[in-house]
């Protein structure tokens, strides 16, 4: 079952924790696939629901792209699927509880269907305290795997097809890489591309290290090439993924770094937006903001996590940096492009964390004014460091906390966006509105999300507007 090899594209440095798949392996995966194509019914259905961040909506396209090529259809009706997909995320409690309660919910489906193969899949699984748990108590689940194995999907659907038997696969190989492999892009104006996979910063609340692996590049080649694939479908905006995507590049000798990435994406024809996620502070270069600043393609937006405003905190966290050093980047990026969109994730309540430490946070959102902030309440990670640490605030205090932060960045990004008001803009139009079908949707450079009024053949065309009214999430405004 679990073939790895230790081979691979000779200009990648072959370090001990990466395992580049060979081509011969992809081969062999699609030929299950393919057998899969063959041995069932067709046409059939797939629903795949996916929780977490872009790296797991981009994994969903991937098993999209297998389960397409093994005959199946994507289907947004529980009811009607033949295999029934969880990708899940393991970053907060609250991600695991909703996921555990949506499992438990299948079971009447499967005793009514019984062919029906229910997979769980994702940052969730590669714990192996969470696949026994489903293994122990959801025996109606079918098939577990981590992100390890993604790649061996079809192999271990064959297996299911035909054996009739669960399988279990969460092998732990901290960072497989791989190229080839079908892949359906979802996006219909927009596209994210994975550039890296994998963290190495353990930041001490995190989990994400221990359920992705290190961190890969994918070969510029590759990247290029899926970029594209993209434009020549007519999609004009990409972003480009990886947990901390300032270390592109790092893990191969002698190769380009993300602002030359930058540099040789906007060279394809037909992108017209390049966005990226996410930046971590410690690795932010003069020569990234520079590229921002000076390449036309490159949106003037910047999400860029500080998490907390306390040294002391921060130092806890491991997050290499202070708040004095954040606050200096920052001041950097507004001097060399002052347009910028900015926006952080913070985490209120870390171990440790005293009032006098929030302040801190507060004084941050108060110098430099983001656009929209990402907050959450800290949530304690099975092995990682912080989850040993001690609280000194009472859930209550980090609520009211919490709640405090909210107030004071909804006051900054409604005094933010009112600025906006009877401006011009450029908006890449995205869709029907999803709180008003009366309304288009579409987005600034910057990432601000305009509602207007217009005719839906505009989807996917860049336009002007005027902003005419201002809300804290969003704009409303008229085409011009
Ligand atoms: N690699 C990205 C984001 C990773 S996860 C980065 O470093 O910025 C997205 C966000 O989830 C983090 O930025 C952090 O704010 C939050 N997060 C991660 N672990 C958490 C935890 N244990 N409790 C609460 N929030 C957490
Ligand atoms: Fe998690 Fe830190 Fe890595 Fe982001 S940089 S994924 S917060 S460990
Ligand atoms: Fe969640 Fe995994 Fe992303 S833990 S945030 S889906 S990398």
């Amino acid at each position: 079952m679990n073939n790895l090899f230790l081979e691979g594209k000779k200009k990648r440095m072959s370090k001990r924790e990466k395992i580049v798949i060979p081509n011969a392996e992809i081969e062999r995966q699609k030929g299950f696939l393919l057998d899969i194509k063959n041995m069932t019914k067709s046409p059939k259905f797939a629903f795949i629901e996916t929780y977490g961040c872009a790296q797991n909506v981009n994994d969903s396209e991937k098993l999209l792209g297998m389960l397409s090529m093994a005959g199946y259809e994507k289907t947004l009706d529980k009811e009607k699927a033949d295999i029934i997909i969880y990708n899940t995320c393991a970053v907060r409690e609250n991600a695991e509880l909703k996921v555990f309660g949506n499992i438990g919910a299948l079971k009447a489906l499967k005793r009514k269907k019984e062919d029906l193969i229910i997979g769980v899949c994702g940052c969730m699984m590669q714990q192996e305290h969470i696949a026994d748990q489903i293994r122990k108590k959801y025996k109606h689940v079918d098939i577990v795997f981590g992100t390890h194995a993604l790649y061996r999907f079809g192999e271990i659907l064959k297996n299911v097809l035909t054996e009739k038997e669960r399988i279990i696969d969460i092998t732990k190989s901290d960072g497989v890489i791989y190229e080839d492999m079908p892949i359906s892009h979802t996006g219909t104006v927009s596209q994210g591309v994975s550039v890296m996979y994998g963290c190495n910063n353990f930041c001490t609340y995190c989990i994400v290290p221990y359920v992705r692996g290190r961190e890969r590049s994918r070969l510029k080649e590759d990247i290029i090439s899926e970029v594209k694939s993209i434009a020549e479908k007519g999609i004009k905006e990409i972003t480009l993924l990886g947990q901390n995507v300032n270390s592109y590049g790092h893990d191969i000798e002698n190769y380009i770094d993300f602002p030359d990435l930058l540099g040789e994406v906007s060279k394809v024809e037909g992108i017209e937006r390049i966005r990226f996620m996410t930046s971590h502070p410690k690795d932010l270069s003069d020569k990234l903001i520079d590229e921002i600043a000076s390449n036309k393609k490159v949106c003037a937006q910047l999400h860029l996590p500080i998490q907390c405003g306390s040294d002391n905190i921060l130092k806890k966290m491991n997050r290499k940096y202070t708040k004095e050093e954040y606050l200096e980047k920052i001041k950097k990026v507004k001097e060399k492009i002052p347009n910028i969109t900015l926006t952080t994730d913070i985490i209120v309540g870390f171990p440790g964390e005293t009032n006098e430490d929030f302040e801190h946070t507060i004084d941050v959102l108060e110098k430099v004014r983001y656009d929209s902030v990402f907050s959450f309440i800290y949530s304690k990670r099975k092995g990682t460091p912080a989850s040993v640490m001690e609280d000194v605030l009472t859930p209550e205090e980090k609520k009211k906390n919490f709640n405090r932060l909210l107030e004071v960045q909804n006051r900054i990004s409604k005094e933010i966006n009112d600025e906006y008001e009877n401006k011009e803009y450029e908006i890449l139009v995205e869709g029907e509105s999803k709180t008003d079908i009366n309304y288009l949707t579409g987005r600034t450079e910057g990432g601000k999300i305009v509602n207007f009024k217009g005719d839906k053949n505009l989807v996917g065309k860049i336009i002007k507007i005027k902003v005419t009214k201002a809300q804290t999430w969003s704009l409303f405004g008229e085409i011009i």
